[in-house]
């Protein structure tokens, strides 16, 4: 089947400022839209830059704004991109907003991973390990199970109007992998993060808008998390 992308272009050494290009390809309605990307890379335009790796929904390099949305390229099939954009309309393909644009959909991920180890995203615990493994009940495991499903891929954050007005705002990603430890019944930690967490640029900044909870490639409660954070907020002080 024919397909029509529109694709925002930027070239720093070349462009002020970024423009839409049109590409016409040639894919499966069952294609991946990042083997739609790889068409116009492959047979068209070889300068078009994107990030991808592992192209099945697990690396979160490929998080695009596709048709005004934050999707992974690589989890949406052809013909709902098509259905998405409107019959005859082009498939709309941008970087993430809110972050700087390096070339093309690649965006500046520092700040974003900044402020991801700035909450301390793995186990603290100072006591001398076990002889095997520090155990926990499946009920303990599951309290945090949901955050563990995040992939970092800054859909949610590049997706947040509070992000995009308050850059100080460390954005649900980082609140979402603070809950993934604060609510590890192993770590000893939780004073720490919820310091971090409790200041301005904290969780109280969030208002509730839920952006972050639709762009999630992973289906993971956002907004619960940040709200849990909340109350371990108010449980600790
Ligand atoms: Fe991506 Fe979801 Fe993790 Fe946000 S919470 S970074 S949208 S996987
Ligand atoms: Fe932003 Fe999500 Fe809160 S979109 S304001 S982090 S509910
Ligand atoms: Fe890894 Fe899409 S390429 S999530």
């Amino acid at each position: 089947m024919d397909y029509r992308f529109k694709i925002k272009r930027y070239n720093p050494e070349t462009d002020k400022k970024p423009h839409w290009e049109e590409y016409n390809i040639q894919a499966e309605p069952t294609d991946r839209l990042l083997d739609g990307l790889h068409a116009v890379k492959w047979y068209h335009d070889g300068t078009l830059t994107f990030r991808r790796s592992c192209a099945h929904g697990i690396c979160g390099s490929d998080a695009l704004m596709i048709n005004g949305r934050n999707q992974l390229a690589c989890k949406l099939v052809m013909q709902e991109a098509q259905k998405q954009a409107g019959k005859n309309q082009p498939i709309t393909v941008e970087p993430l907003r809110a972050f700087p644009i390096v070339k093309d959909l690649v965006v500046d991920m520092e700040g974003f991973f900044a402020k991801y180890r700035a909450i301390k995203p793995y186990l603290i615990n100072d006591e001398p390990p076990p002889e095997r493994e520090r155990l926990q009940s499946i009920a303990e495991r599951e309290r945090f199970d949901d955050t563990t499903k995040c992939i970092l891929c800054a859909a949610c954050t590049s997706s947040c109007p509070t992000f995009w007005a308050d850059r100080e705002y460390v954005g649900p990603a980082a609140i979402v992998q603070a809950h993934r430890f604060i609510y590890d019944s192993r770590d000893q930690s939780t004073d720490e993060r919820l310091t971090i967490l409790g200041e301005r640029g904290g969780v109280y900044e969030c208002r509730s808008i839920f952006n972050c909870v639709e762009a999630c490639p992973r289906g993971i409660d956002v907004t619960k998390a940040i709200n849990e954070v909340r109350q371990a907020l108010l449980f600790h002080s």
